[in-house]
């Protein structure tokens, strides 16, 4: 559908009426073969602005997938890159990608749900690419505050986002209308496929992560077409005494 070596329309509606993450357990070997697997581009902008912001000894990529964000890290990092994702088949295929050992930092590849970190406060860097949509905006809080909570203070929360596109343009109009096709797949099927669009949106998301005591700087990318919405938030884990 997408490439030669991705899934077939079918494998995406069988994926689509699978949980979310038996869904991803099928799809995994076609993954990087999708529009779904973060653009190169888009991940090398970000590592150009990590590259000003670090050096970092430790860094966790938050539904890490095959690992697109967790290969950019690496090199980034001095000691230790943690990707979390609660698809064993999707950390096969990044433990098959990864494997290549000439970076410095450690990989460690963990199964669990973001939403329950099992780690304690020790990163100094935390992102997350193409995976807000898989997190319902009634369990944004309880997201961000397990990413405040393993952060260290002064780490940094980095991701991709945008402002709400405006109502009317075929982008808005295409997310709520796929958005009710899948508040009516879930109405009538058990388990949930949870995918919406439209989520963790500026300028919201900085008041909820202000409200977990970041400071949020917002960067435009510089992207042209259609990239151009993108923006790049930079959230800033205050001190205690910050906070004070
Ligand atoms: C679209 S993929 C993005 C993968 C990768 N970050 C990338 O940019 O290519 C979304 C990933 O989020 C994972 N995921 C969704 N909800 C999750 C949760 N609550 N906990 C852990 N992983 C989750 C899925 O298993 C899937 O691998």
């Amino acid at each position: 559908m997408f490439h030669p070596k991705g899934p077939s329309f079918r494998e995406l509606a069988v994926q689509a009426l699978s949980s979310t993450q038996r869904g991803y357990d099928l799809l995994a070997e076609k993954f990087d073969f999708t529009p779904f697997r973060t653009p190169q581009p888009l991940l090398d902008a970000v590592g150009q602005h990590l590259d000003a912001l670090g050096p970092f000894d430790t860094a966790i990529d938050l539904c890490c997938g095959t690992g697109a964000g967790i290969a950019m890290l690496r090199p980034r990092c001095r000691r230790l890159v943690v990707g979390i994702d609660f698809s064993q088949g999707m950390l096969e295929i990044a433990r098959r990608i990864l494997v290549e050992t000439s970076h410095k930092a450690k990989i460690e590849l963990v199964r669990g749900d973001v939403l329950s970190l099992p780690f304690d406060a020790a990163f100094d860097l935390a992102v997350s690419f193409g995976a807000f949509g898989h997190i319902l905006p009634k369990d944004e809080p309880r997201f961000v505050s397990e990413i405040a909570r393993v952060l260290r203070p002064g780490g940094r929360f980095v991701f991709i986002t945008t402002f709400l596109p405006p109502m009317l343009s075929p982008q808005y109009l295409f997310s709520r209308l796929f958005n009710a096709a899948m508040h009516a797949r879930n109405f009538l099927l058990r388990p949930p496929f949870i995918m919406y669009y439209l989520t963790f949106l500026l300028p919201d998301v900085a008041r909820l992560l202000n409200r977990h005591g970041f400071a949020v700087e917002v960067r435009d990318m510089g992207f042209k077409g259609m990239w151009s919405a993108a923006r790049l938030v930079i959230a800033t884990k205050h001190s205690p005494i910050e906070r004070q």
